[in-house]
């Protein structure tokens, strides 16, 4: 930056990646790829989650990978021979495709988690690469999509507030049971402080109906609390009880996000994103839309 340049530096500047789970849910399909490089139509789950942080001005990307870290790192490096090929049978608009994976301007870097203890022990294993500032955690199996990103709105929110802030979105009452419902005290605005938090509840005894959803801005502070947490259960850290202890010092919001999620962790969340943007592409819509006709009308 020189002395002349007088844009504010954005206040998030790093991106979390916890790419290190086993994803069994997808199996066989990853026992040997990671779940975050299954592709939605022809782009990894992992590039999505990327380009989000990216509009979002975030231009450090932090993978904690377990045992699968090649694929996900050699699909943010330079491919050189793949490149090199392109360029010679002269396949602009597949080079630059290939290119824009990485722009110049992006920084990847990747810290191994030596064993899958849990989404908490993968954002844990980050702290050393964070420090003491505020960072984005984006759960690639989570695809979002919005007409403004979804990071780039909360990042937006975190100006606002300056506090750890967690994505929710309403779900029908009887599908409490599958995610961490947030207590917001039946308060409807789109960011709202937090008071409690369930993972997990039974419908009846669910706080609200506002589930989290795989995107946060987290205050540093997050990791004494994550580390001062008990082991759960199968051994695991869990994220969940590292922010409800952090809220015991500080504040941390709620924020109604305007767009679709994706949960791209199971199969049929995961052919509901492919259907959609397939639909949404130029090139694909016509001949898939016509396939999709002629199998309702059998
Ligand atoms: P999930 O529980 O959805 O992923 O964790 P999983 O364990 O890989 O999937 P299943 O349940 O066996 O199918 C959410 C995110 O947290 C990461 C996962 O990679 C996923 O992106 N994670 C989970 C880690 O990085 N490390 C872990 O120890 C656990």
């Amino acid at each position: 930056m020189t002395s002349t340049d007088h844009t504010p530096r954005p206040t998030v500047r790093k991106a979390v990646f916890p790419v290190g789970g086993m994803g069994t849910r997808f199996l066989p399909a990853t026992k040997a790829i990671p779940k975050e490089m299954l592709p939605i139509v022809d782009k990894p789950l992992i590039q999505y989650a990327v380009e989000e942080a990216y509009a979002a001005g975030i231009r450090e990307m932090i993978f904690v990978t377990g045992r699968h870290k090649r694929a996900i790192e050699d699909h943010f490096d330079t491919a050189f021979e793949l490149e090199h090929a392109l360029e010679l049978a002269q396949k602009e608009d597949l080079l630059s495709l290939v290119q824009a994976i990485k722009p110049d301007d992006m920084q990847c870097v990747y810290i191994r988690q030596s064993r899958p203890l849990g989404l908490g022990h993968a954002v844990l294993c980050a702290e050393p690469l964070i420090g003491q500032e505020p960072f984005a955690v984006v759960l690639a199996d989570d695809l979002m999509v919005g007409s403004t990103p979804i990071l780039a709105q909360m990042v937006e929110a975190y100006e606002q507030v300056k506090a750890s802030i967690l994505a929710v979105q309403d779900v029908p009452r009887e599908h409490t049971k599958r995610y961490g419902i947030v207590d917001v005290a039946g308060k409807t605005n789109q960011l709202t402080e937090i008071l409690a938090m369930v993972e997990k509840p039974m419908p009846a005894l669910a706080p609200s109906t506002l589930a989290v959803a795989g995107r946060y801005i987290l205050d540093s502070a997050v990791f004494d609390a994550i580390r001062n947490q008990p082991v759960g259960a199968g051994g695991e850290l869990q994220l969940t009880d590292g922010i409800a202890a952090l809220m015991a010092t500080q504040r941390v919001y709620a924020y109604r996000y305007e767009g679709q999620r994706y949960d791209c962790g199971q199969q049929a969340g995961f052919l509901a994103a492919t259907v959609d943007l397939a639909l949404q592409r130029a090139d694909i819509a016509p001949d898939f839309m016509a396939h999709l006709r002629a199998v309702l009308a059998r």
